[in-house]
């Protein structure tokens, strides 16, 4: 994995693939991103009901995911008021402040974490709801 502190910013490579894989381990779920774009607008572009789309902008936390595999570059700075070292030396950080560079599993967490837990409930409380 590769880090996402500031000293570790890096710009877009040509190596790196258009489009990676996004697997979001809550549900298993995969989403496509390209590498030019944040993690949130690949999310979003997913069409998930409970993907919080907040500021855009590494301010309001909503997005908070932990990155379990792949790799990644931070685009943006992220608040120390959300994102503290011990979070990035554990991949903890906002979405929409990091592109990816190779394919991802990610956790969400935070408020993230509980809308996506809220929306499957939903979904799991109308599936039996369609139920005789
Ligand atoms: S959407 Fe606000 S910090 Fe990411």
């Amino acid at each position: 994995m590769e880090m996402a502190g500031e000293a570790n910013i890096q710009p877009q490579t040509a190596e790196a693939p258009a489009f990676v894989t996004v697997t979001i381990l809550n549900s298993g779920e995969t989403c496509r991103c390209r590498t030019d774009e944040s993690l949130i607008e690949g999310l979003r572009r997913m069409g998930k009901r409970g993907v919080p789309i907040g500021c855009r902008n590494g301010g309001c936390s909503v997005c908070r995911i932990e990155i379990v595999s792949g790799r990644y570059a931070a685009h943006r700075k992220m608040s120390r008021e959300y994102v503290s070292d011990e979070d990035l030396a554990a991949g903890r950080v906002l979405a929409c402040c990091v592109k990816p560079l190779s394919a991802l599993a990610i956790l969400a967490i935070g408020k993230m974490g509980k809308a996506l837990a809220a929306s499957a409930a939903g979904e799991v409380k109308a599936t039996g709801a369609e139920r005789p």
